[in-house]
């Protein structure tokens, strides 16, 4: 049984706390699930992503942004997330290629058909069986970023900085990428109480486990 499932949102959108809460969950029913972040998730990735939220980088140009983002996530796909499905494990990760169309593409207003070619090409055409947005106003998301930030919870990276209308940007694109794909996107509105926003989550994803088992069961009969 394998299963890749996504989690995105808006900084401060509580993907963290509900990522870790799926584990508990899965891994209390047995699965084998294994849990990583973008950018980074791999020694290579780690040290991109330094390059990628040092606030010092004002000079960064969107292009080598995107193939930033995009080198991390060839590593972690390839090093990291193919050999777990290949074992038939589950992979949640935290933020994956939709952050790309929603921060460079609908953010940072660059060619789509561009970034789905860099995209197919550094996933090799990974797509997720589920991906999870956790909805929150912008201005909800900074402010709770900001508070991480003085608790010394959080850090306070380059995307952050940038102006409300490109964190605005940013949402309405999350949103319609979800309205476009209902089948593969589950939204949340990331202000219900933690709980309840497990609940929902995991009743998705068991109801994606039991089709996509049905799927992989019916392949595996015609190979046989
Ligand atoms: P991170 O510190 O991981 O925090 P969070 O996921 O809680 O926001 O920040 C990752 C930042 O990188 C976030 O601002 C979104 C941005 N990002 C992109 O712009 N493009 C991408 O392809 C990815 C993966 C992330």
């Amino acid at each position: 049984m394998s299963l890749f499932v996504t989690f995105e949102g808006p900084d401060g959108s509580g993907k963290s706390t509900q990522i870790n809460l799926v584990v508990e969950h899965l891994s209390r029913l047995g699965y084998r699930v294994l849990c990583t972040r973008e950018p980074g998730g791999t020694a290579i990735g780690n040290q991109i992503r330094q390059v990628l939220h040092d606030v010092s980088n004002t000079e960064m140009s969107a292009r080598a942004e995107i193939l930033l983002y995009s080198a991390s996530r060839a590593q972690l796909v390839e090093q990291v997330i193919l050999p777990h499905l290949a074992q038939g494990g589950i992979v949640l990760c935290d933020r994956y290629a939709d952050s790309t169309y929603a921060y460079q593409g609908y953010g940072r207003q660059l060619d789509f058909e561009t970034l789905r070619m860099i995209t197919h090409f550094a996933t090799q055409g990974l797509t997720p069986n589920l991906t999870v947005y956790l909805d929150l106003p912008v201005e909800e998301g900074l402010r709770r970023k900001s508070a991480a930030n003085v608790t010394g919870e959080g850090e306070w990276n380059r995307m952050d900085r940038l102006e409300l209308a490109f964190h605005q940007r940013v949402r309405a694109g999350y949103l319609e990428m979800a309205q476009k794909e209902p089948g593969r996107w589950l939204i949340v509105d990331a202000s219900a109480p933690v709980d309840q926003i497990n609940q929902i989550i995991c009743q998705r994803l068991e109801q994606v486990l039991a089709v996509t088992s049905k799927q992989q069961s019916v392949a595996s009969t015609k190979i046989l």
